[in-house]
């Protein structure tokens, strides 16, 4: 097996195994630097094993490649980290460790290169290659992880089961891995997450969460996603997205299965986004369909209101995965509050107001709200999905116009709270809202210009209708 470095990959490699040399211990890399160079995937961290101690082979290294900033030890973990311009690499002596039942902690000892393997997550990351002078390069896999990767197989070394329970957050690491590199989870493999999916619960949210982000943001999240609903790992993570599974049927008359459905909306999106949280928004575009779920007998199946409900649901949902609850939250919830909006646009005799209405409400949201709504055409016909396309260019040629002409992106009414209070010697009040409210509607609906005097002269009216004249 033939791995290729760069020039600089080696020139640190020959370094570290010549210090190791000096120390007369074994070193090898080994984990994700090793299976990603034989994918022919970029890799930046590598991690250094020796068989001795890991913190005195970082400081021998540093003596010979002098890395700015010096060694950082994290003696707690008997680790120590050195980073060579983009290349970050982590030094640790073999270990044999062994896990209480019911905590994460782990009980550590020095092992063997055999040792370090056995306890790594899968066949794929548990590859090691020599840099000792006499072996230098040669690869050690004692699982076939080599020839897993060929297969495109994700398996544990040990007895699953036993892997898992080392750390359950291997479960979701089984599936982010199918999902960022399109591998399939080994039969057995499969079948120990379902069976041990409860365990995920003594994992801490945030690397629980660090792993399902990187299933959304892998090519095609639809591999990872389905994956943790047939597993048991979703019910147990973000279970309201289970709810949106199944098709129900009434008189004959069913609809879509709003899980798959989803799926298919996040994958149509990362073909054209790789922002997180647009890919977030896609996936909980249709959270609030089941709770809104009827059957009407002359309408069939409505979801009356779904995207408002939708959207009060992101803020526990961001909660409960420990997202971040700011602007970013905000923005998820805005999209699936506005989610049918470019829709309802995409028909005849619609007006410039509720164009400029809608980029009111977007603001500078809208480009990604069009995103999603493209991405929620999942019509397996595939006319009426080049029609609703073709409807959806026609929404942006309009709301080019309507933007050219009112700039309406980031956009406040030319009259504020502040002025008509000043004007009316008014205190904060209803009337005050009141007057606001109406001068901007009056504008969005076009009934006035969007300019200082046509809202002064228009506010002066309301006011009056009020009883309430200038000072
Ligand atoms: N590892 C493990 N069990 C875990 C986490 C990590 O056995 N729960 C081992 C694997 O051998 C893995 C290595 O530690 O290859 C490094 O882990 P990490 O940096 O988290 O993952 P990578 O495999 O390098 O992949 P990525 O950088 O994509 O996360």
């Amino acid at each position: 097996m033939q791995i290729s470095l760069t020039n600089k990959e080696q020139f640190i490699f020959k370094k570290i195994g010549k210090a190791a040399d000096e120390l007369n211990v074994a070193a090898f890399i080994i984990g994700g630097f090793v299976r990603d160079k034989i994918i022919g995937r970029a890799s930046k961290d590598a991690d250094i094993v020796c068989i001795g101690n890991g913190i005195e082979l970082a400081n021998k290294v540093a003596e010979k490649l002098h890395p700015q900033p010096a060694v950082t030890v994290f003696k707690n973990f008997g680790t120590a980290q050195i980073k060579l311009a983009d290349i970050e690499i982590e030094f640790v002596g073999a270990r044999k460790e062994s896990y209480n039942f019911n905590s994460r902690k782990p009980f550590v000892e020095p092992g063997s290169l055999e040792d370090d393997q056995n306890r790594r997550d899968f066949t794929i990351n548990a590859l090691a290659i020599s840099l000792h002078k006499d072996t230098y390069g040669e690869l050690v896999d004692p699982f076939n992880g080599v020839k897993d990767i060929e297969n495109k197989i994700i398996q544990t070394p040990l007895e699953p089961l036993q892997t898992f329970s080392d750390d359950p957050l291997r479960m979701m690491r089984a599936i982010r891995f199918a999902a960022q590199l399109d591998f399939r989870i080994s039969d057995t493999t499969f079948a120990a997450i379902q069976k041990d999916a409860e365990r995920i619960k003594i994992v801490s949210q945030e690397r629980i969460t660090d792993e399902l982000n990187k299933i959304m943001l892998s090519p095609k999240p639809s591999i990872g996603l389905d994956l943790m609903s047939k597993s048991g790992l979703m019910q147990i993570i973000l279970p309201s997205m289970m709810a949106l599974h199944g098709a129900e049927y009434v008189d004959g008359k069913g609809h879509k299965d709003n899980f798959y459905h989803t799926l298919q909306v996040i994958d149509n999106i990362s073909k054209n986004t790789n922002d997180l949280f647009l890919r977030w928004a896609a996936l909980l575009h249709d959270i609030g369909k089941p709770a809104t779920k009827r059957f009407e007998k002359e309408n069939g199946w409505t979801f009356h209101g779904h995207e408002a409900v939708g959207a009060r649901m992101v803020p526990s949902i961001f909660s409960k995965m420990k997202l971040p609850l700011n602007e970013k939250m905000k923005f998820v919830q805005e999209l699936v509050a506005l989610h049918l909006r470019p829709i309802s646009l995409t028909k005849e005799n619609i007006t410039d107001s509720a164009i400029r209405r809608l980029l009111f409400d977007a603001g500078e949201n809208i480009d990604a709200l069009m995103m999603l709504c493209e991405a929620d055409i999942t019509s397996k016909n595939q006319q009426k999905v080049k029609k609703y396309l073709q409807n959806f260019e026609l929404v942006r040629e309009r709301m080019k116009k309507v933007e050219e002409s009112d700039q309406l992106r980031n956009w406040q009414p030319p009259i504020t709270g502040e002025i008509i209070m000043q004007i009316f010697n008014l205190k904060p009040s209803r009337e005050v809202g009141y007057i606001k409210d109406a001068i901007r509607e009056a504008i969005l609906d076009g009934i006035i210009e969007n300019n200082y005097q046509a809202a002064h002269q228009f506010m002066l009216q309301k006011a009056a209708e009020l009883n309430l004249y200038p000072i």
